[in-house]
């Protein structure tokens, strides 16, 4: 007979009864996207997984504890027959027949009157992949296809506009430290959908040049002590061009709510009732010492870490940091924006009981190409500052976690 290629369908399960028979590794694969899918499933094994268990515990499914028996499949709009019992598995198929249940076998796909697709999802979408017949089943390859298009679909390398669900107004996105490879997925996403970018000058300013030549890219370059696009000329563009119902990412550095105004920007648009997506980033405030072997807590070593902005000097009326109080702490102290004041700050630190000889390690340009790591203590730090001539972006990391791994200098992979 010849082999006619499967017909692909989206079963709608929710309340409807499923049958599982086993719960080994099987039955604890297929579980979870049975019980998302709102399904009355009802388990019959003797044995089950720790994790199966856990399913039956959390009331999840009913597990019948005992072999299979005729007259388990009554009722059941579907079935996954997956038990180590060649026997018990043939009498279930038979019986899934005669009830004219659509039934998965995993130990003999010929034998099944349905196949498991490889599926995945991306922001609303279900892939779902199935070889055209039997004969030609390789699951490794339908995972592989899986894989890659799910992948795609995340990261924006496959480019697939679905102006339905696209996210309305502006998207403010955390695009992490510099390196391409540390925005998150649905950031990346976000920014192969939009039609404006506004882009700081931190952050991944690789993915720009990726981008189709129809989006428009904005530079809101906030170059330390340089160029400076004001504030309401950022929130100004974004209203606009959002108001011209385009798609609009506000690409900044780090996460937007690490010192990088993000709430500003959604409290303007909000004002003007224009919906807004936060979309969280790795902040340079862990991420850059980390890219250098820094961790910012390490067991017995620092039990906490502080970020504090160094944008303005301690004795600046305007500081909010009690300098004091963190010159009495025991654990990390990371300084953003400090470059320039380092010198006042380290006095100040010391000066209130932080041992001189506390070690310091500036990261410049964190994970991008330009990285660069030069280390000091509080009482050499400003000196160290001028004879390297260490400039921002830089994140300064202050205690005993600075020397607890390898001298590691250049980008990683
Ligand atoms: C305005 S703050 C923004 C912080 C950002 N929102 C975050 O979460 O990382 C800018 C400061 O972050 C630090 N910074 C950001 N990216 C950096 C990088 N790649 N290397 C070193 N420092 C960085 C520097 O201290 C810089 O002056």
């Amino acid at each position: 007979m010849a082999e006619h290629p499967a017909y692909p369908v989206g079963l709608r399960l929710t309340g409807r009864r499923v049958v599982v028979l086993g719960g080994g590794q099987v039955a604890q694969r297929r579980l979870p996207a049975l019980i998302a899918a709102g399904a009355d499933i009802l388990l019959v094994s003797p044995e089950v997984t720790p994790s199966v268990q856990a399913m039956a515990d959390a009331g999840e499914i009913t597990w019948r504890r005992r072999p299979y028996e005729e007259g388990d499949l009554t009722d059941a709009w579907y079935a996954l027959i997956a038990t180590g019992d060649v026997d018990a598995n043939t009498r279930a198929s038979a019986e899934a027949e005669r009830r004219r249940v659509w039934c998965v076998r995993s130990d003999d796909a010929d034998e099944a009157t349905a196949w498991t697709p490889a599926t995945g999802h991306s922001e609303g979408v279900t892939v779902a992949v199935l070889t055209t017949d039997a004969r030609g089943r390789d699951p490794r390859h339908t995972a592989a296809i899986r894989d890659a298009v799910v992948e795609g679909l995340r990261d924006g390398t496959l480019v697939a506009p679905h102006h339905r669900t696209r996210t309305p107004g502006v998207a403010l996105v955390g695009g992490g430290p510099g390196d391409p490879d540390l925005i998150t997925v649905r950031g990346r996403r976000l920014l192969a959908e939009a039609d404006v970018v506004i882009a700081d000058r931190l952050g991944p300013r690789d993915l720009l040049a990726e981008l189709p030549p129809h989006v428009e890219v904005i530079d809101a370059a906030k170059i330390p002590y340089g160029r400076f696009m004001a504030q309401e000329a950022i929130n100004n563009a974004l209203i606009e061009h959002a108001k011209q119902g385009k798609s609009v990412v506000r690409l900044k550095g780090g996460d937007p709510y690490v010192f990088g105004r993000g709430m500003e920007e959604l409290q303007a648009l909000a004002e003007v009732g224009i919906p807004c997506t936060v979309v969280p980033g790795i902040s340079s405030s862990i991420s850059v010492p980390s890219a250098v072997g820094i961790p910012v807590t390490h067991r017995g070593v620092a039990h906490e870490f502080t970020v504090v902005s160094g944008h303005v000097a301690p004795d600046d009326e305007r500081s909010l940091v009690d300098w004091p109080s963190l010159a009495r702490l025991t654990g990390t102290l990371v300084i953003l924006m400090g470059v320039d004041k380092i010198g006042r700050i380290a006095e100040t630190l010391v000066a209130h009981g932080k041992p001189a000889d506390t070690p310091v390690a500036l990261v410049q340009e964190g994970t991008t190409a330009a990285q660069r790591r030069v280390d000091a203590t509080l009482a050499t730090v400003a000196e160290t500052v001028r004879t390297e001539d260490v400039k921002p972006p830089a994140v300064i990391v202050i205690g005993e976690v600075v020397k607890v791994g390898p001298l590691v200098t250049a980008p990683s992979e």
